[in-house]
């Protein structure tokens, strides 16, 4: 039984990466767990794929959300030291503190031994303010260290879910649902067509940039995020997905 489960996982796998199109799929089964343990699960999947490609790259880009914090937590302690920094993709985004990009980086970089860069920046801010906060040079070389990321690990969220969780106003939110938002990811929000709607207004990684990447490792799942998944899916066919079976299962039936 478990021998044609893993089939079957597999064989879920080879399909949602051709429907997608995309580079690779990972997919943890779902029955029966707990929402904390399938999160879990997906993040030492994640780690382990993250492991096995780490070699080369220089500085890794990374998002905030609860399934990042999961990454970090779950990824094993390295004994030896690691010459890779670590950058938060994006500044502040109103988190929880433990679940922000910063505190990410930081706890990824002590698991590698590696180095990190921080990024003190809020969400909301004016252009005119973002430009000044750019010259400042602690600011400047972490944008500079964005500019620079080789891979790319980060959340996947549902967009009325992350524009309520990050207290929106409600005119930007009504926006975001007129606009058919279906996904945030990175503080960008894009509909169905993987096509950018809304953009939070703070310092962080450019979409050109994402399309760009050769290396990207985007983990969520859970049902509620399976259009969600499948925009992102549509914006850089490079993307390593590390999902679970529910969300998998509603992808097929979406595509
Ligand atoms: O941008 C997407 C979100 O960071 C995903 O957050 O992992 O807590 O669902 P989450």
């Amino acid at each position: 039984e478990f021998i044609s489960e893993i089939k079957g996982i597999s064989k879920l796998e080879e399909s949602i990466t051709n429907r997608l199109g995309i580079k690779k799929t990972i997919i943890i089964p779902s029955q029966l767990q707990s929402d904390t343990d399938f999160v879990n699960d997906m993040a030492k999947a994640a780690g382990r794929y993250f492991l096995s490609e780490i070699k080369g790259h220089k500085t890794i880009g990374i998002t905030g959300g609860t399934t990042m914090y999961s990454f970090a937590n779950c990824l094993p302690q390295s004994k030896k030291q690691s010459e890779v920094t670590i950058v938060p993709a994006r500044g502040g985004l109103g988190e929880e503190v433990e679940i922000q990009a910063n505190n990410i980086a930081a706890m990824i970089s002590k698991k590698l031994n590696g180095n990190y860069s921080l990024l003190h920046v809020p969400d909301n801010i004016d252009k005119s303010i973002i430009e000044s906060i750019i010259s400042l040079p602690q600011v400047k070389s972490t944008v500079e260290a964005i500019d620079n990321i080789d891979m790319l690990i980060f959340g996947i969220g549902n967009a009325e879910d992350m524009a309520k969780r990050r207290k929106t106003s409600f005119e930007e939110f009504e926006l975001i649902k007129k606009k058919g938002a279906v996904s945030e990811a990175f503080g960008h929000y894009f509909n169905i067509e993987g096509e950018q709607v809304h953009e939070t207004s703070t310092i962080g990684i450019k979409l050109d940039k994402y399309k760009e990447l050769k290396d990207i490792i985007g983990i969520a799942g859970g049902k509620r995020k399976a259009e969600a998944i499948l925009s992102i899916a549509r914006i850089n066919s490079n993307l390593v997905l590390v999902t679970d079976e529910s969300a998998a299962q509603y992808l097929l039936k979406l595509t």
